[in-house]
């Protein structure tokens, strides 16, 4: 039984094992954090001694308070010492052979009783629990970084899991103040597989030209509210890493997904442009380097919008939309009403320079997109809905926690769902349809849970 008495283990001192550290020890428990390098266990300590002490300053916390939690916390080289948890969450290297390995010592050390967990972000949770003598209590704890900020835990049953540990270890998660959702043992589980269409899009559009990076980055911040664009995003978690995320899972589904990874992202990766931790990844970070400037459309000659065609984008180009009406077109991107900006794509300058007086009209800046099928954000959105709605079509998740695991585990605007919902899912599946027909490719094409749904709208 997990309750406030258990003794936590924590193996792995690195960014995700000191905070999950911290997390459990902040929630009141004994907490026992075990690394094979003691310089790791060094930093480990650090860092949350720093984490606290900014808490203590944002008066979030009392020095006793602070104090308290860091003597609930010992630190140990032994695995031996963790014989006195009743749960034990591994974070330690991504490596399959190596997790099994631990999991042997910790099942020969610690009760029969005890819960063992897994954070990996990429291995099957079946997979490491096939060399176990006690897959029933064994689990996946996912995580997100950092621990004690993000509010997301994935809960991941692997095949053999009893499911009254899962259940046990979600009501334990949720009362370390974390929203707790479960998830099947799928590749990238929920967020990990439903996000990438984020990266991919923001990549494909900086390929296809559609805008510079910087109007392109401001964009997703501008228009929907990410707090990151795509790119600068990547430069933020290494193009390494997330090139890599975007592979393996690419290559776990058999390439059946709704990205593809990033020629582009994969030459950064070739040159070593890595992102913040090497001085450049998409930008430049060197000392005294231009900063990135978003580029705004402007006329001379404004013109009124009469006799020209103004749209949202319905996933067809203004080109199309202006063969199809023999009119000059502007198609407009998705944006919110708190954005500063318009971006457009025009089928003629006529229509171009409507839409930029239209824009000044409403007190708003213009940005010119290329005329690209579903635009930039709004394409970005609804293909983040598709694989949404490909993973609740799959069952991995319910499709309310497959919303709270994007708003909590990535931080977006809203969840993609909900969105699809809001949007109407009619068009949500005619856009999706407009985009695969112009550019051809079928991973644009509607998930089936959204196809079902609309015909029954
Ligand atoms: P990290 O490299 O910062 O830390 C790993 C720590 O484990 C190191 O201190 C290392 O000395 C220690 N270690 C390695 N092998 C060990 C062993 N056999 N016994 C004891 N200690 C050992 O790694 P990070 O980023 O904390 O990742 C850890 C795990 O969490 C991985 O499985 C990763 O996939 C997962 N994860 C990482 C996230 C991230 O954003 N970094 C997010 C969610 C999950």
């Amino acid at each position: 039984m997990l309750n406030s008495e258990t003794v936590v283990g924590v193996c792995g001192a690195g960014a995700m094992g000191a905070g999950i550290a911290q997390v459990a020890a902040q929630a009141g428990h004994r907490v026992i954090v075990l690394d094979q390098d003691e310089a790791a266990l060094g930093r480990g300590r650090d860092g949350i001694a720093q984490g606290l002490a900014g808490q203590v300053k944002r008066g979030k916390l009392t020095e006793e308070e602070s104090s308290a939690i860091q003597r609930r916390l010992s630190w140990t080289m032994d695995v031996g010492a963790l014989s006195p948890c009743g749960l034990v969450i591994e974070a330690i290297v991504e490596n399959p052979a190596v997790k099994t390995k631990l999991f042997q010592s910790l099942e020969a050390v610690t009760d029969a009783n005890a819960v063992l967990a897994t954070n990996t972000s990429s291995l099957s949770v079946t997979e490491i629990a096939k060399g176990l003598a006690r897959p029933a209590h064994f689990l996946g704890l996912h995580f997100f970084n950092p621990a004690p900020v993000m509010k997301l835990v994935e809960v991941i049953s692997g095949a053999q899991t009893d499911p009254k540990i899962a259940a046990e270890s979600f009501a334990l998660m949720q009362r370390w103040g974390k929203l707790a959702a479960s998830a099947r043992d799928v590749p990238g589980f929920i967020v990990n597989r439903v996000a990438r269409p984020y990266y991919s899009e923001g990549w494909r559009a900086l390929e296809e030209g559609a805008a510079d990076a910087a109007t392109i980055d401001f964009l997703y911040r501008d228009l929907a509210g990410f707090r990151m664009g795509p790119l600068e995003l990547g430069d933020v978690i290494g193009h390494d890493i997330n090139y890599t995320a975007a592979k393996t899972i690419f290559d776990a589904y058999g390439g059946k997904t709704r990205f593809k990874p990033s020629p582009l992202q994969a030459e950064h990766l070739a040159k070593k442009q890595l992102g913040r931790k090497t001085g450049r990844g998409v930008y430049d970070y060197a000392e005294g380097a231009a900063k990135p400037a978003m580029r705004f459309a402007e006329t001379d000659s404004p013109l009124a919008d009469d006799g020209i065609v103004f749209m949202q984008s319905d996933g067809r180009t203004a080109k199309a939309v202006s063969e199809s009406t023999g009119k000059p077109a502007a198609v407009f991107d998705f944006a919110t009403p708190a954005a500063t900006a318009i971006a457009f794509a025009p089928s003629s300058d006529e229509a171009r320079r409507a839409a930029i007086t239209h824009a000044a009209r409403a007190g708003k800046k213009a940005v010119e997109l290329a005329d690209r099928p579903g635009l930039l954000v709004f394409r970005t959105l609804l293909q983040l809905a598709n694989a949404a709605g490909d993973a609740a079509a799959d069952d991995v998740a319910s499709p309310e926690a497959i919303d709270l695991a994007l708003l909590n585990g990535v931080n977006y605007p809203f969840g993609p769902l909900q969105w699809a919902n809001e949007h109407s899912l009619p068009r949500v599946v005619a856009a999706l349809n407009a985009i695969a027909d112009a550019t051809g490719d079928a991973m644009y094409r509607p998930s089936s849970y959204f196809v079902e749904k609309a015909g029954q709208a």
